[in-house]
């Protein structure tokens, strides 16, 4: 029994969230009946005769049939006749309240190649996708089907350069922050959680606090169910570290994720990725689903689908070195190729047959009637034709259409629920996240009890001596600095929330203040954990001063600088998010603090402007050594070796004329402004997070070229040149 063969019952409230049941499912072994039968009952009705069908351009066979600006391209299903008719039907409501039309029109993306040249990737497209279908990218690896989607979802990255128009609803909109859900071609997953508790924490983050916690669990469930993945419910998703799911199964999760809410608007890179034939039908088939009832706008990538998922489409957009070959209904795509001298052979999969006819990586020969053309040749013979044909002018005024009608703005918010539930369900998951990932604090906990058995043994049993007091110096600061220092340990694991978060973040399921709050009192036990139990090893085997209260000031310090560190770390990973280089950045700017803390050169001699001012007062080891300091030492008394001197030396004395400390504040005061700092810090984080987010938008809108000024490209032939 397949993974799917359960649900065959199951549905999704009202909508109904399947929508092919096994006697409407297609059941072409073989593709192209299907497709020749559409194109003959299209030319029935156009008034031809079925025999000119396969000597004629799709697109005319159905031009008659427009009537008016509201009708648009649907394919029917004839379940009596067991064929497929192209028809023109008129759209569900047009323009209704919750439906998205997505139109692009002359839409152009170059990179930078570096040396001041460009390199186009999408070269004038034009197209659109509305409520109730799904329009299915297609085209060989590297013609821009990524691309086209992040252009569309808002999410080119820096070095690209964009033109022409993207509208939502007639609209000019940026997309992005929970207006649109976007499964990426990678999968980003926290690797500790089981598939359950991934989709299960999703749904607590983005469903509304109204709805009951059950049915959350229960939508979330189903939603697993829905993707075949009950079988591996309570499985790690497992990352590079430790296996856990495969592949395809957490491309899956992926997708779980992202339609737990049912958005109004779903781009898919690449869903079946990794799925088996089988698998690859029932997920496209929810999928289109998810469109045809509940009005949905879904636009895919897919990569070689099966006869039977091909047959799922509505719409097919295909790409070739970032031109359209075709943007039509997906099942007249057959004829079109067909017309132009590229017929489907009988037993091919006609998807198969159309990327091999454009695939021009492997320059491969494909066969033409009794000759052999180059594939170049060939692509540019389909871009030229599907450019003079009826189906490039419908697109065309269909697309101008939608725009003219200026529909409702999509709305922003993406998580429906609160604040307060955000923090806490994130919180919670990253408290899991941080016990089960080895490396996030439990080896850190490791490390530090060996290094403080270290400290321990090294200055054990300090004594009353004056020597003890440079002794206790040293000790001291080695704790508030390189102890502290470790807590970098864990950027690694934090990097990789990070890219979780980007996702989550992107995808609207949560703000950055929640995010913040989560991952801040998930650590807070770790930490104390850290600082209480290796802490009192060295403490209680150093020596230092009796009294509870000490050691408590101590730990608190240890456990507030590494706290610190981390939220250095948190500002470092905002700016850069490579693991290794945040690293070597991270312990450079620490390097930096520790050797102006007051330790290895004490205040006074600290050269004035930068040293002393500011950075002396910046660097967080300055608060940590004083507090230690006047911790340990007030309330000492040691004798002094000095030559005339007292025979005893207080603590008080030691800190204002040995160590530079200022004493015109308690330890308390130390302490309160190192919890000052980590909470500036995390502020920091939120805002440059907050200013990124604005000025990216900017940036990518500045870098967008308006049509008339469209930068040219250089490099591969343009539709119109080799037009
Ligand atoms: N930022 C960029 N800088 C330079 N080249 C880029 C950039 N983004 C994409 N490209 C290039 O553009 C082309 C299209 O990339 P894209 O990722 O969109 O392909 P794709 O169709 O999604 O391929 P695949 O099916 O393998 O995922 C590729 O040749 C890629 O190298
Ligand atoms: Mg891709």
């Amino acid at each position: 029994m397949s993974s799917f063969d359960s649900l065959e019952d199951l549905s999704y409230g009202e909508e109904g969230f399947f929508p092919f049941s096994t006697a409407s499912k297609p059941h072409h072994s073989t593709p192209h009946p299907s497709a020749i039968t559409s194109a003959a009952a299209a030319a029935s009705k156009a008034g031809s005769s079925p025999s000119s069908v396969s000597f004629e351009a799709p697109s005319l066979l159905v031009a008659p049939e427009i009537n008016s600006s509201r009708d648009v391209e649907r394919v029917m299903s004839n379940q009596e006749e067991g064929r497929r008719v192209v028809t023109w039907a008129p759209a569900e409501g047009g323009l209704n309240d919750d439906g998205v039309f997505l139109t692009w029109e002359d839409l152009r993306v170059t990179a930078s190649s570096g040396k001041g040249g460009s390199l186009p990737i999408l070269q004038g497209l034009t197209g659109y996708a509305q409520p109730g279908e799904v329009l299915a990218i297609m085209g060989p690896s590297g013609c821009g089907k990524s691309t086209l989607l992040d252009a569309l979802a808002g999410r080119l990255g820096s070095n690209t350069r964009q033109s022409g128009d993207i509208l939502i609803n007639g609209r000019k909109q940026t997309l992005a922050f929970g207006a649109s859900a976007y499964v990426t071609q990678d999968d980003t997953l926290m690797t500790t959680l089981t598939v359950k508790e991934a989709v299960y924490y999703s749904a607590q983050l983005q469903l509304p606090d109204s709805m009951p916690l059950s049915e959350k669990k229960a939508r979330a469930e189903m939603t697993i169910r829905e993707m075949g993945l009950q079988d591996a419910m309570n499985t790690r998703i497992g990352g590079w570290s430790s296996k856990g799911l495969s592949g395809g199964q957490k491309r899956r999760v992926s997708i779980c994720i992202e339609i737990l809410t049912r958005p109004v608007l779903l781009f898919l890179d690449e869903p079946t990725s990794g799925l088996d034939s089988a698998a690859s039908y029932h997920v496209m088939s929810r999928i289109v689903g998810l469109a045809r009832h509940g009005g949905r706008t879904i636009v895919a990538s897919i990569h070689q689908p099966s006869s039977e998922v091909f047959e799922l489409f509505h719409n097919l957009c295909l790409l070739s070195a970032g031109r359209t070959v075709y943007f039509g209904p997906a099942a007249a795509a057959n004829e079109f190729f067909a017309v132009n001298g590229f017929p489907c052979p009988s037993l091919r999969n006609p998807s198969d047959h159309y990327l091999r006819t454009i695939n021009k990586d492997f320059d491969q020969d494909i066969e033409k009637g009794h000759g052999v053309i180059p594939t170049a040749e060939a692509i540019d013979i389909l871009v030229n034709s599907y450019k003079s044909s009826t189906t490039y002018q419908q697109v065309s005024r269909r697309v101008v259409e939608i725009c003219k009608t200026e529909g409702r703005a999509l709305d922003k918010k993406g998580s429906q629920a609160s604040f307060l539930t955000q923090s806490l369900v994130l919180t919670r998951r990253s408290g899991v996240n941080m016990y089960r990932d080895l490396g996030y604090y439990w080896l850190r906990l490791a490390i530090y009890i060996a290094l403080c058995l270290c400290v321990g043994t090294i200055y054990h049993d300090i004594g009353m001596s004056y020597g003890s007091i440079q002794a206790r110096g040293s000790m001291l600061m080695f704790v508030a600095a390189f102890l502290t220092f470790m807590a970098i340990g864990g950027f690694p694991s934090f990097v990789e929330d990070m890219k979780i978060f980007g996702r989550e973040r992107l995808n609207g399921h949560y703000g950055v203040a929640a995010f913040v709050v989560g991952n801040t009192f998930s650590s807070i036990p770790y930490l104390l954990l850290i600082s209480v139990v290796p802490g009192a090893m060295a403490y209680y085997l150093v020596g230092l001063q009796r009294g509870i209260d000490h050691f408590v000031y101590f730990s608190l310090v240890l456990f507030v600088c590494m706290m610190l560190v981390e939220s250095l770390m948190m500002i470092v990973a905002s700016i850069v998010p490579d693991f290794l280089m945040g690293i070597i950045t991270g312990a450079g700017i620490q390097g930096v603090m520790m050797l102006n803390g007051g330790f290895f050169r004490l205040p006074d001699d600290l050269p004035k402007p930068f040293w002393r001012y500011p950075m002396y007062y910046i660097a967080f080891h300055k608060y940590a050594n004083q507090g230690f300091y006047k911790n340990e030492f007030i309330g000492l008394t040691f004798p002094n070796n000095q030559a005339g001197g007292p025979p005893t030396i207080t603590g008080k004395e030691i800190l204002r004329n040995i160590w530079q400390v200022e004493m015109g504040h308690s330890k308390w005061v130390d302490l309160a402004i190192l919890f000052g700092m980590v909470i500036t810090y995390r502020v920091m984080f939120l805002g440059i997070i907050k200013v990124l987010e604005k000025v990216k938008p900017m940036i990518r809108s500045l870098l967008t070229v308006p049509p008339e000024k469209s930068p040219q490209v250089v490099g591969a032939p343009s539709v119109e040149a080799a037009a």
